[in-house]
């Protein structure tokens, strides 16, 4: 670990490059039903601050430089505020969800239709598969969690239709339920993870594909640290994640802390909150 001042370490000749995200306004935001170990719907939500707290996120996408479009949310999807798992969109194509629970099911065409409407190319879904919560891309291939949500099947059928190689990894830890948090992209070419979150043999494939990878401790991945979003130089990301943050710094990352602890109720983060349209 580096001792020095912050002044220098935060000093950096990584570049960030200006993404355009697809957001969607929590007004409807609520834990009324339980599909991952993080909702209790006896627990109680605050949906003016979980507003506030997602304002903030999309105000920090806006000071670094980044374009923020908006879906329209719908009463009775508390769930919709987690854009990423609306869609798949890789270099203007979009692959569409299809939601492994009834809940989240009207989800999956109402993303679709944002994107039909602005005519891009879409492929509806045969297999059942939630987005960028378990495809994240880099520049030349797409990593895909499966265990919890997306199907495998949907890994071959993402491939066919993107053209970029996807790795399927196999998550094991029913409080990472979706590879978004688990692990991210830190630029196009390397990642952050944790390791606890995946089975013995995509852990393998993990330390072949990036020797290089940050290492993120269970404390790091118990307040969804690893649900981060990073432009190749800023990285935003919940601010209780302290030892990745100090790493992400000594790694040369300028880091923008966020507080969306009332939407973690419902066991999403920033990057949930976040589809990148590419
Ligand atoms: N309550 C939602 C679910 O369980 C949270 C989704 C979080 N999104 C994500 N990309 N990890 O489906």
């Amino acid at each position: 670990m580096s001792l020095a001042p912050s002044a220098e370490i935060s000093r950096s000749d990584r570049t960030s490059t200006a993404r355009h995200y697809l957001m969607c306004r929590p007004e409807f935001f609520t834990v009324s039903y339980s599909i991952n170990p993080w909702m209790d719907p006896g627990e109680g939500t605050d949906t003016a601050r979980a507003v506030g707290q997602w304002e903030s996120l999309r105000q920090a996408y806006e000071s670094l430089g980044h374009r923020v479009s908006l879906i329209d949310p719908i009463e009775g999807l508390p769930d919709m505020v987690f854009a990423a798992n609306g869609a798949l969109v890789v270099e203007g194509r979009v692959y569409g969800a299809k939601f492994a629970h009834a809940e989240r099911a009207a989800e999956g065409p109402a993303y679709l239709d944002w994107f039909i409407r602005r005519g891009y190319e879409t492929l509806a879904p045969s297999f059942t598969n939630e987005g960028e919560g378990d495809y994240l891309t880099l520049d030349d291939v797409i990593l895909a969690g499966t265990g919890f949500r997306t199907d495998v099947a949907s890994h071959m059928e993402a491939q066919e239709f993107l053209g970029r190689p996807v790795v399927t990894l196999r998550l094991v830890d029913p409080r990472f339920y979706h590879l978004d948090t688990a692990l991210f992209p830190l630029d196009g070419h390397n990642v952050a993870y944790y390791p606890g979150a995946f089975s013995a043999g995509s852990l393998r494939v993990l330390q072949r594909l990036f020797p290089d990878a940050v290492i993120a401790s269970a404390a790091d991945a118990e307040v969804l640290g690893l649900n981060a979003v990073s432009d190749g130089r800023n990285v935003v990301v919940n601010a209780e994640a302290t030892g990745l943050i100090l790493e992400l710094k000594r790694r040369g990352f300028e880091v923008v802390p966020v507080d969306l602890s009332e939407l973690r109720k419902s066991g999403g983060g920033p990057k949930c909150c976040t589809l990148e349209i590419r």
